[in-house]
């Protein structure tokens, strides 16, 4: 049976510290979907096919990595998919509670459901979505907070949308 893990999110958008999660999974497993929620409740900067282009655009040089959305319950797109693990990247402290119980609400949904946690590497530890669209809202650096090819269409939008 091969190895298939989902790293679900908003990815609203993918940040450098996104990235370092997907290459690490991607070592580990055979096939990874980055699978990039329709239906949050978050009123996204980005429309989910500019946030999957985003996501392809900078994944491109790993060929078990593909990017996909799904809506509704997670659990249920890992079975549409076959995949029996969820990786999650974990940043600090404050991200655990919330992440524990959602784990735990996953395997109880789906006890054939393993919910791998990934530590943030130190240099991305600060980083969020959120952060990089206030950074950009306010026309901040964004290099090495996401991938250098997304930069300025990040910063143009963030203009856009103020
Ligand atoms: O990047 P985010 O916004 O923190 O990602 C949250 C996400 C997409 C992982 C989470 O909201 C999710 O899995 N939503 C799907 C609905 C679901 O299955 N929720 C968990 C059990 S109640």
């Amino acid at each position: 049976m091969s190895n298939i893990a989902v790293y679900p999110g908003s990815f609203d958008p993918v940040t450098n510290g996104h990235l370092d999660i997907i290459k690490r999974a991607a070592r580990i497993f055979d096939r990874v979907y980055v699978a990039v929620l329709t239906n949050s409740a978050k009123t996204p900067m980005f429309t989910v096919e500019e946030r999957m282009d985003f996501i392809r655009r900078t994944v491109a040089p790993y060929s078990n990595v593909e990017v996909d959305s799904f809506s509704g319950l997670l659990v249920d797109y890992m079975e549409q998919k076959k995949a029996n693990v969820i990786i999650k990247g974990l940043r600090a402290v404050s991200d655990f509670e919330y992440e524990f119980q959602m784990a735990l609400m996953n395997h109880k949904l789906s006890r054939e459901v393993e919910t791998l946690f990934m530590m943030t590497s130190g240099r991305y530890s600060y980083l969020s979505s959120s952060i990089v669209k206030e950074v950009a809202r306010h026309g901040g650096n964004l290099s090495d907070l996401v991938p250098d090819i997304l930069a300025d269409e990040i910063l143009h939008r963030a203009r856009e949308s103020k």
